[in-house]
């Protein structure tokens, strides 16, 4: 039987253009959906990028400007895969367009940028999601089903670490990234807030927290053309405006107490990405460079077989896996969207709030502000409640 199609446009072809393109291309091939997501319209600025990325991944038509494409009505789902500053004016425009959105993370820019699209997203009635796709790692999804089901009793510690090398090189270019205007925030906003979103999913609300930032480097080459990790720098050099680096400790309102850690001047770290929760009766931890296991401890074992084992999340009743493979064998990265998409879409079918939603992702903004200030201020801040 035919299901309604859903009529995507995608805004952005760098690194997420890619992943999300990747992550569409295989959704409806391994869950069943109760629509049918179609790639409608690519948007790039760049013509020759855009007709590159729609070739390889079969979008059937290219356009240059956003402002067209989110008003256009044989389209119904707004994908938005370009810099944090962007973020909020495409969002909102699609949003009064009556689009439903999925908007790439950070949310946006700041608190208030994320709330107006939190409100106005929840105006539409639509479901809008933001890419927090970590969160659709199976192993982090069973750490979650964990958690609520008592598994570690009350959870009383949180320790997050998400650690990347690559500006320890004092040449790596001045890209969007290490702007304020263009990415809001730096490391803290860029991959601590995926640690942040999996704190706020796994342990509950941050009341309270004490930051530091730090830039380490505070002049970068500009690039001639800014390509990411591949961009040319040019002979002129321009101020860091974000932080290369931050840390936090954090107080939960369920009483539990914890710690952040957010840099990119790890040296030789990759995407060191790490979790640790403890509680009263066991406890979990995550690293992203084994991402199809997740380690657990429980005090109920008899102390004879107790210690920390280590499972393998690739079985089919663990969350995501029965689309995939037999028990065994891994997935990886790009997976992480395919499930983001699937949560997506089947919220859109059933006419329900998609998860993580903009009001949850203006949570993860909270905490990143409050730190933010919490760096000027040398003292506990408090998180706005959202
Ligand atoms: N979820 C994840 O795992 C993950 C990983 C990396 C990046 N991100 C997020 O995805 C977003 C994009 O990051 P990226 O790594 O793909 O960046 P990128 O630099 O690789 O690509 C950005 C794209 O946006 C386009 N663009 C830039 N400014 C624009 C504008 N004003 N109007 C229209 N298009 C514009 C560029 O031409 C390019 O196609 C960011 O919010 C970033 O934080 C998420």
């Amino acid at each position: 039987m035919s299901k309604p199609k859903v009529n995507i446009a995608m805004i952005g072809c760098g690194f997420m253009g890619r992943a999300h393109s990747n992550g569409l291309n295989k959704v409806r091939s391994f869950f069943d959906l109760p629509v049918e997501p179609v790639k409608k319209v690519l948007c790039c600025r760049n013509a020759e990028t855009g007709a590159r990325l729609a070739e390889r991944f079969g979008w059937p038509e290219l356009a240059i400007d956003w402002q067209e494409v989110v008003k256009r009505p044989d389209v119904d789902v707004v994908d938005i895969a370009t810099p944090v500053h962007t973020h909020a004016e495409i969002a909102l425009a699609a949003l009064r367009a009556g689009k439903a959105v999925i908007c790439e993370k950070p949310l946006a820019s700041n608190l208030s940028e994320a709330l107006s699209l939190a409100e106005v997203s929840e105006q539409t009635g639509l479901p809008s999601m933001c890419m927090f796709n970590l969160r659709a790692i199976p192993a982090v999804s069973l750490a979650h089903e964990l958690i609520r089901e008592g598994a570690v009793g009350s959870v009383h510690q949180w320790r997050s670490t998400f650690q990347q090398g690559h500006l320890v090189n004092p040449n790596f270019p001045l890209v969007w990234r290490l702007r304020k205007d263009a990415a809001g925030s730096g490391a803290l906003g860029d991959i601590g807030s995926h640690s942040i979103d999996m704190a706020l999913l796994l342990v509950g609300r941050i009341t309270d927290v004490c930051g530091m930032l730090h830039t380490y480097t505070k002049e970068r080459w500009i690039p001639v053309k800014d390509m990411g990790r591949d961009s040319i720098p040019s002979d002129k050099k321009g101020n860091v405006t974000v932080d290369d680096a931050a840390w936090s400790l954090l107080r939960f309102e369920n009483g539990a107490r914890g710690s952040l850690e957010a840099t990119r001047m790890a040296t030789g770290r990759l995407m060191a990405n790490q979790f640790e929760v403890y509680g009263s009766q066991g406890g979990l931890a995550f690293s992203f460079s084994r991402m199809n296991e997740l380690e657990f401890f429980s005090l109920n074992d008899s102390a004879r077989v107790r210690g920390w084992r280590t499972i393998n999340v690739t079985d089919p009743v663990h969350p995501y896996m029965k689309a995939w493979w037999p028990a065994g064998h891994p997935i990886g990265y790009e997976h992480t969207f395919v499930h983001a998409y699937a949560n997506f879409f089947t919220a859109y079918g059933k006419g329900k709030p998609a998860e993580p939603s903009f009001r949850e992702a203006a949570r993860v903004q909270a905490v990143v502000d409050a730190i933010e200030k919490t760096n000027l201020t040398q003292a506990w801040t408090k998180v706005e409640e959202v």
